[in-house]
């Protein structure tokens, strides 16, 4: 072989491992990147650190109503619950837990948000329109992850959707969406709410795992029904 032609072979050999290197990078797991255990999500607010360490799924199954699937994890949470065994990341305490319940609440005599019905997870949106309003224009039901950057006033949405709510119940506006008609909070509700939705903002990658490492157990000997 000349000269010229072994340089060559070995400037292919080179770019060709080369290249083998950068895609195993590229393909290298979340799991190995955050060094978190059988993590899949790539999703990287609190909540999803909360779902990830009490087993709560991601996402409903196809053909599963979000009333189901707020069923399961209701049926999760009421057995962790009972072992007190909910675990809590690092940020998210007792009034944004309750906050989560009233959110995926769907049924019972109160602090029944069914925001579930339209926000579901993993994106907290069903990508439908709804109607809010007698005669309004039905809108698509926005993603609720990442409020925080999109400046939205949490508490005045609620306070919205707590009125029109009791104006789909009394009958006097069919044009609102009927899941309005299986919502019952009141005010007291709203902080809760407004706590569990500052869960949804992303956190950058390299704090995710801290979230988790820094879980404590929440205490659900005593009050959480
Ligand atoms: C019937 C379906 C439906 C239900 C139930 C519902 N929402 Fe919504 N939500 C929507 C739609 C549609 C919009 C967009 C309305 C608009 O643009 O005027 C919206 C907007 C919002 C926004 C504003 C987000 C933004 O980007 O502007 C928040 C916050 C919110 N919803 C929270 C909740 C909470 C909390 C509950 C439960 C108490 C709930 N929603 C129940 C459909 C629903």
């Amino acid at each position: 072989m000349k000269r010229v032609e072994s340089w060559k072979m070995l400037f292919l050999w080179g770019a060709f491992t080369l290249s083998g290197l950068l895609v195993d990078a590229a393909e290298k797991s979340i799991e190995e990147k955050t060094r978190i255990h059988r993590l899949s999500t790539t999703k990287r607010a609190i909540y999803d650190a909360f779902a990830y360490i009490n087993r709560i799924p991601e996402k409903a199954e196809e053909e599963e109503s979000p009333q189901d699937f707020a069923g399961r994890i209701f049926g999760r949470l009421a057995n962790q619950e009972g072992r007190i065994l909910v675990k809590l990341p690092a940020g998210m305490d007792r009034a944004s837990y309750l906050g989560l319940k009233t959110f995926l609440r769907y049924e019972g005599k109160a602090g029944v948000g069914n925001c579930v019905a339209c926000h579901a997870p993993a994106n907290f949106t069903d990508l439908k329109r709804h109607s809010m309003t007698r005669d309004g224009t039905p809108k698509p039901t926005p993603s609720l992850r990442n409020l925080k950057k999109r400046k939205i006033d949490i508490r005045k949405v609620i306070m919205g959707k707590i009125a029109a709510s009791r104006q789909k119940r009394s009958g006097k506006s069919g044009g609102i969406a009927e899941a309005y008609a299986q919502m019952n909070i009141s005010k007291k509700d709203v902080p809760g709410l407004v706590a569990f939705l500052g869960l949804l903002d992303d956190v950058p990658d390299k704090d995710f795992r801290g979230l988790i490492l820094n879980a404590r157990l929440l205490d659900t000997s005593g009050d959480i029904e």
